[in-house]
Order: C-alpha cells, then sequence, then structure tokens
C-alpha cells in the first residue's frame, strides 16, 4: 500500500493529538477532515493541511481517497459512523467507547467482520510506558500473585496546558450522548481498561456514583466508586474519581491528578501519573523484598502514548501489528462499564458475565 490517507471525523480536543501523530509518519498523512461544524472542518483542514473538509461523515467516507478513518466524535455518534466506513472497506481507528450500547456494539462487530476492515479501538494507556511496564512486572511475578488494584482520578482545573473547551465538556455530561457519566465514561473508563489488563477478566462489580453540579443543569458523576472482583480467586479492584475545582493541575493535556497501586503476595506497585506529571516521585515504583524501586526513566508524556496508539494503527494497516484493542477486547471494557453504571443505577452487585466474544 502506497501512502495512507487518513480522514479524520470530528475535529475537537482529541483530534489534534491525532492529527500531530500523522504529522510524525512519514508515509501517511491526513488528508480530509469532517466535522459537523464548518468553520471547523476547514480551519482544522488548513490547519493540519488536509486536502479536504467535510460537514458530513458520510460524503469523508465516500471519498475514495480515504483510505482509513479516525472516529472522534462524542461518543453517541461512533457506532454509526464505524458502520458506514466499514461497509465503505475503509480502515477504522474509533475513540472508546466503540458504541454505547453493548447490543449495538455486537452489531458493529458483526459489520466489520462480515466486510473484513481493519479496526482499533483506541486505548492510548496501553501504550503508556509506566503502565506496559507494570504489566511486564506483574506477569513475571515480581510482585508475586496480584491480589488488589487501586486507583484514583481526581479532575483538578487547569494551570495552563490544554484549555477547557466547554463544549468538549458539555456532551460528556449528558449520558444520552455519552453513554454514562463523564468521569465513569472518559478517564474512568480507561482505567477500567486498564484494571482488565494487569489482573485479569471481571465477575462482578458494584459502584456507588453521586452527581455535583458544575453549572446550572449540568452534573459531574463525582464523588463515585467502584469495585469489583475479578475471575481470579482472591483478586479485587476499586476506582475512585473525584472532582476538585479549586485543585489547579499543571498538564500538557488534562488536569487530572490520578495513579494505580497494585498490591501482589510479595510486593507492591505504583503507577504514579496518568495524562499530568503531578508528583515528585517517578512514574514507577516496586517494593519488594524490603527495598522501594524507582524507575524514573521512563516515558511518562502522555501525548507519546497517544501517538504510538496511533502509529500502530498505521502499522496494522500494514500489516505490521494487531490492534491495540480489538473489537472484542473493546466490547469486554464496555460490558465492564455498563455493568458499572448499572450496579450504580440499581444498587448491589451486577455480574460482568466478561467471557470474550463468540465463547
Ligand atoms: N484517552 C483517550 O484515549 C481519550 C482522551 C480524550 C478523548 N478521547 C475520545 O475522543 C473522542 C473525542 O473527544 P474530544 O474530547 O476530542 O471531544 P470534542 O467535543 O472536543 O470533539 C468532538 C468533535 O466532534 C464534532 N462532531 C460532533 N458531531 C459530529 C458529527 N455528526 N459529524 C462530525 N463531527 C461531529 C464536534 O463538533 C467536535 O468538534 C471521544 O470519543 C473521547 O472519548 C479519548
Amino acid at each position: 500500500m502506497s501512502r495512507i490517507r487518513v480522514g479524520i471525523v470530528g475535529a475537537g480536543q482529541m483530534a489534534s493529538l491525532h492529527a500531530a501523530a500523522y504529522k510524525e509518519i512519514e508515509d501517511a498523512e491526513v488528508y480530509a477532515v469532517c466535522d459537523r461544524r464548518e468553520e471547523v472542518a476547514i480551519n482544522k483542514a488548513l490547519e493540519w493541511g488536509a486536502s479536504r473538509s467535510y460537514t458530513d461523515y458520510a460524503d469523508l467516507i465516500a471519498d475514495p481517497n480515504v483510505d482509513a478513518v479516525e472516529v472522534l466524535t462524542p461518543h453517541h455518534l461512533h457506532h454509526e459512523i464505524v458502520m458506514a466506513a466499514a461497509a465503505a472497506g475503509k480502515a477504522i481507528h474509533v475513540a472508546k467507547p466503540l458504541a454505547i450500547g453493548l447490543k449495538t456494539a455486537e452489531r458493529v462487530l458483526d459489520l466489520v467482520e462480515q466486510r473484513g476492515v481493519l479496526l482499533q479501538v483506541s486505548e492510548p494507556s496501553f501504550h503508556f510506558r509506566p503502565l506496559l511496564e507494570a504489566q511486564g512486572f506483574i506477569e513475571s511475578g515480581e510482585i508475586g500473585s496480584p491480589m488488589a488494584i487501586r486507583m484514583k482520578v481526581t479532575l483538578g482545573s487547569p494551570s495552563g496546558g490544554w484549555p477547557t473547551k466547554p463544549e468538549s465538556w458539555l456532551w460528556r455530561m449528558d449520558p444520552a450522548r455519552c453513554g454514562g457519566g463523564a468521569l465513569l465514561f472518559d478517564h474512568g473508563y480507561h482505567k477500567l481498561a486498564a484494571a482488565l489488563l494487569l489482573m485479569g477478566p471481571v465477575e462482578q462489580v458494584s459502584a456507588w456514583v453521586s452527581r455535583t453540579e458544575i453549572h446550572p443543569g449540568y452534573f459531574l458523576d463525582a464523588p463515585t466508586l467502584v469495585f469489583w472482583k475479578h475471575v481470579a480467586s482472591n483478586r479485587v479492584g476499586s476506582l475512585e474519581l473525584t472532582y476538585a475545582p479549586q485543585l489547579l493541575v499543571r498538564s500538557t493535556t488534562y488536569p487530572v491528578v490520578e495513579f494505580i497501586e497494585v498490591t501482589g503476595t510479595r510486593g507492591m506497585l505504583w503507577v504514579n501519573q496518568g495524562c499530568a506529571r503531578v508528583l515528585n516521585s517517578a512514574p514507577l515504583e516496586l517494593m519488594r523484598d524490603s527495598r522501594l524501586f524507582s524507575f524514573g526513566d521512563l516515558d511518562e508524556d502522555w501525548r507519546e502514548a497517544v501517538y504510538a496508539s496511533v502509529k500502530n494503527f498505521v502499522l496494522c494497516m500494514r500489516g505490521q501489528a494487531r490492534p491495540t484493542l480489538s473489537g472484542g477486547e473493546a466490547l469486554r471494557v464496555l460490558r465492564f462499564a455498563l455493568a458499572a453504571r448499572e450496579a450504580a443505577h440499581h444498587g448491589g452487585t451486577v455480574v460482568v458475565g466478561d467471557v470474550p466474544r463468540g465463547a
């Protein structure tokens, strides 16, 4: 395949990082940009050096010069854009979630499989070096048998870095467009994916979700506590999501303080950073045999993880890599997140039914 020409649908905040990633790839380019706001589509096409701009994603997909489609719109639109792209035989890189309902996601995957098109669901955290090293330590038994994972995300207010764009938040606070709460279905969602990666499948989940009004009529799902039991015996996890409006966070992207802690039978490890570098501690630490090991030389720039996710997609198109998250794997994360949402809604515990697709 010669130079890969990509069409970006949804030219918002995240698209700027994906477009920057394509600038670093020699044999791929952003060829077309679609946004329902015409001035955004044109401005971003000019900024990113794209040849075409569209306001209707169907037109971008119908463009014969477009080889691959990046889907970076609000969540409720993902499934229809992915299905249109699959029907047209285009390769697809879609932001999470694949769809906001399980049945819809299954239908999307059926079509993708039937058409035999490439689908990668973007999960930059799976390219985040400190997390990958942590996974390696767990798999090689450095902390013994993992027993508990504890994860925390606190959304603060930006101090420099990315400006907060109200339009990027408004749809997230509408469950019909987001799929669930703005925190659980965004930063929280990536943490649930990380729990599956590090600790394996999940059996049951409970959740307590509160609401904080951040503007008249607009609610954030904070504070939230999700806790669960993995399929492996004696293995549990928890996720805490909070909003601290007066906490100023210096970050090159989102103003969030986040960490992951895994406790094993002979050691513990901590991934101390995510989007923002806020602590002085190393991005990854490991405690074992009464000693603390700090790994300060890992690439901790979260933007690099996003770039790596895009580069992986291009390698997949060339048959040189496998998708970071396949459709089937993405379905497992969606099932987990929806079970947490249901548990919060009805109370009690929800069985996740985390099984491979087709099993
Ligand atoms: N860690 C991560 O991987 C990560 C981080 C941030 C965002 N995301 C994902 O990226 C996606 C986009 O998030 P964002 O923060 O950039 O949102 P955003 O609101 O900044 O951008 C969305 C864009 O989509 C456009 N849009 C809306 N409807 C459209 C339509 N019908 N056709 C074409 N364009 C349309 C909007 O005008 C807007 O420009 C979401 O799925 C989000 O979950 C992932």
